[in-house]
Order: structure tokens, then sequence, then C-alpha cells
């Protein structure tokens, strides 16, 4: 190979990349050229060892030259590309324009569940009295649920009809889907040592299925135990507690004896009401309506703990959530609780933002 023809090889080469520098059209085109001219398989890199053909006094000067117009092909390079993005950005800029004066799209909000809303009233009134939150396990076994709160064998509630058993046992007897949260009572008093002073919130399942029963709803189970506690400590708790809850001072109240197996004496609470027009307003009128049961506290319960009831007295009481939600929230049917429809939870549920921070969900 001469000096000359290598020389017109560079002219003719910075010619041709030149001319295809210009001709791309946009910076990726402009990147595969880049690599076609100075890569390492490259145009450039090819004409480079062509020098080691060339008589040696001779390469120096053509080293020379390529350095050169490596370096040119570089600057055009570097030119083409600030041009090619200059010319990108404007497009893409005239192309994602942005109206920040449109309204903002509003965002799906969910809805607390009523179950939700007043578990936490219910929670935050009994707080302030002093009690903490308690949790048991939806499946129980014979013993927490039945036996030991002094439920006879033969009480209806053990009846296959009325309780949902499951396949698995313990100590030779089914476990179940616990009937009510009075377990957790049993739970709590296993597991620590006393005073007592709990609220027990939960699920319990039971065979029923109409306007006011599901097989599945929710109680809140409140123990307090202590060394002098009586009967009216339990009357003042709960009158305290319901108008708390309904946010009337005057709703009038009334204690029912009634008879449960863990509690002795028991009773049953109403509120007054009024009926009628397919209506029920709480808080006033002459009729009454049932709201919880309770009672004090059933020596052989204590003893099947290992309390002695010469030492330890306490009370009880339990009630059904979604009962509480239905009168307080006038809801009528017990069934549409469970539906999920989303209608029904837009209409009857909370708004997220005033929750949990005040209980009162009347005032929202
Ligand atoms: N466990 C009872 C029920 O489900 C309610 C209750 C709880 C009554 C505690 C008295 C004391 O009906």
């Amino acid at each position: 190979m001469s000096e000359r023809s290598f020389v017109s090889d560079i002219d003719q080469l910075e010619a041709e990349l030149i001319a295809r520098i210009d001709g791309c059209a946009n910076t990726r085109e402009l990147e595969e050229l880049r690599v076609a001219a100075l890569g390492r398989r490259g145009r450039l890199t090819e004409l480079a060892k062509a020098i080691g053909r060339l008589p040696p006094h001779q390469r120096p000067a053509a080293g020379a030259a390529i350095n050169a117009l490596k370096e040119r092909i570089e600057e055009r390079l570097r030119r083409r590309r600030q041009e090619l993005e200059e010319r990108e950005l404007a497009e893409r800029l005239a192309r994602e324009w942005i109206d920040v004066t449109l309204p903002p799209r509003e965002r799906p909000q969910g809805r607390i569940h009523p179950v939700s809303q007043v578990t936490e009233e219910v929670i935050a009134i009994f707080a302030e009295m002093g009690f903490t939150v308690a949790e048991g396990p939806d499946v129980e076994d014979d013993w927490h649920n039945f036996t030991a709160l002094n439920i006879p064998p033969d009480h209806p509630a053990r009846q296959m009809q009325d309780t949902f058993y499951l396949e698995a046992e313990q100590d030779g007897l089914p476990l179940l889907l616990r009937t009510h949260t009075s377990p957790v009572q049993i739970r709590t008093m296993q597991a620590g040592r006393p005073p007592f002073r709990i609220v027990a919130p939960g699920r319990v399942y039971r065979r029923d299925y109409d306007m006011t029963h599901t097989p599945m709803f929710h109680q809140v189970e409140g123990l307090l135990i202590d060394r002098r506690t009586h009967m009216g400590h339990l009357k003042g708790c709960l009158v305290d507690f319901v108008r708390a809850f309904f946010e009337r001072d005057d709703i009038p109240v009334r204690f029912r004896p009634s008879f449960f197996p863990f509690t002795e004496p028991s009773a049953e609470m109403d509120v007054g009401c009024r009926r009628g027009e397919g209506e029920l307003v709480v808080g006033a009128g002459n009729d009454w309506l049932e709201i919880l049961g309770c009672g004090m506290v059933h020596p052989r319960v204590l003893e099947g703990v290992g309390l002695s009831p010469d030492i330890w007295q306490g009370f009880a009481f339990g009630m059904g959530i979604d009962r509480l939600a239905m009168l307080k929230y006038g809801i009528p049917d017990l069934r549409t609780f469970f539906e999920g429809d989303l209608r029904w939870s837009g209409h009857y549920g909370f708004s997220p933002l005033d929750f949990p921070t005040s209980w009162s969900g009347l005032s929202r």
C-alpha cells in the first residue's frame, strides 16, 4: 500500500462518514453509525490496522492522520448528537404537554364498615374507663366455649343444630366456631393475674339466618375482676356506656333478671325506645329494647381458672356489635352487613378520615 492511496482512503472515508452523520435522522441512528465508524470493528479501526502494511517511515504520519480524522469525526458526531437531541426534546415538549388547569381525577375512597366503626366506638368508651382490648381465636375447643363457662352438657347451645362443629377434635371433643366471645374471659383469666379489666371484640358463629340473625356476627365481651366488685359497679359501668354510645344522657335503662350459666345473678339490660311505622327510635318513648346480657361472674367459673371466689369477684357482659350498629345508625336488615354491596357501604359506611379518632359516629 502506498502513502498516496492511504491518504486518499482517509479523505474518502471522511467524506463518506460526514455525509452519513449529517444524514442521521435521530440519535439512535447516530449511535449505530458511531459504532460502525469508531467501534472495535469500525471503519476507522480497520483503516488503522492497514498502517502496519505501510513502509515503516510512513507509519508515523499515517498514524497521526488517522488520529486527526478520528478527532474530527468525534467532534462532528458530538455536534450532530446535540442537534438531534435538541430536536427530539423540542418534539417531545410539543407532543407531551400537561394541562395543569384540569380538575383532579377523583380517587375512589373506601368506607369504614359500620361493624368496624361501632367496634372502635365501643372500645374507645371502655378504654376511657380503663379497659384494655383482649382477643381470642374464632376456632375454640369445647372446654373454653362451654365447660369452663359452666354450660352443662345438655345445654341447647351444644346441640348440632345450634353450633358449627369442625371435624378436628381436641381431648376427644370436636373443635367448634365459638358461639360467643365469653371464652375470651376464660383465656384472659388463665393467662394473667387479677385484677382484670378487658373488653374482647370479635366474630362469633351460630346456625341462624333471618333479618336479625346471620351465621356469623360480632360481639364484644367485657370482664372486670377485682376484690370488692359488686353489682353496683356493673350497673354504673353499663349505664355510662349506653349513655356515651347513644350520645344521650337521659336515656332510660332497666335491668331485668335473666339467666346465663356463667353469671350469678344475671341480668339483661334494656334501653327505652319508641316503635312505630316501621321505625325504631332509641333513647325515648315508652317501649323497651334489650341490648345486652350481663351478670356477676359465677363462682364456678372463677374456681375453674384457679381464682378464689372468696377473694376475687367481678362482672361480665356481652353484646352484639352488629345489633348496636343497627340501632344507632338505623340499618334495618342484618343480612345486608355481609353482602359486600358497595352501594350499601357508600350509604351506611363511614369516612376513613374520621376514623378512629372520634368514636362518635353521629356527629360525622
Ligand atoms: N355470652 C352471652 C351471649 O352470647 C352474653 C353474656 C356475656 C352474658 C357475659 C353475660 C355475661 O349471649
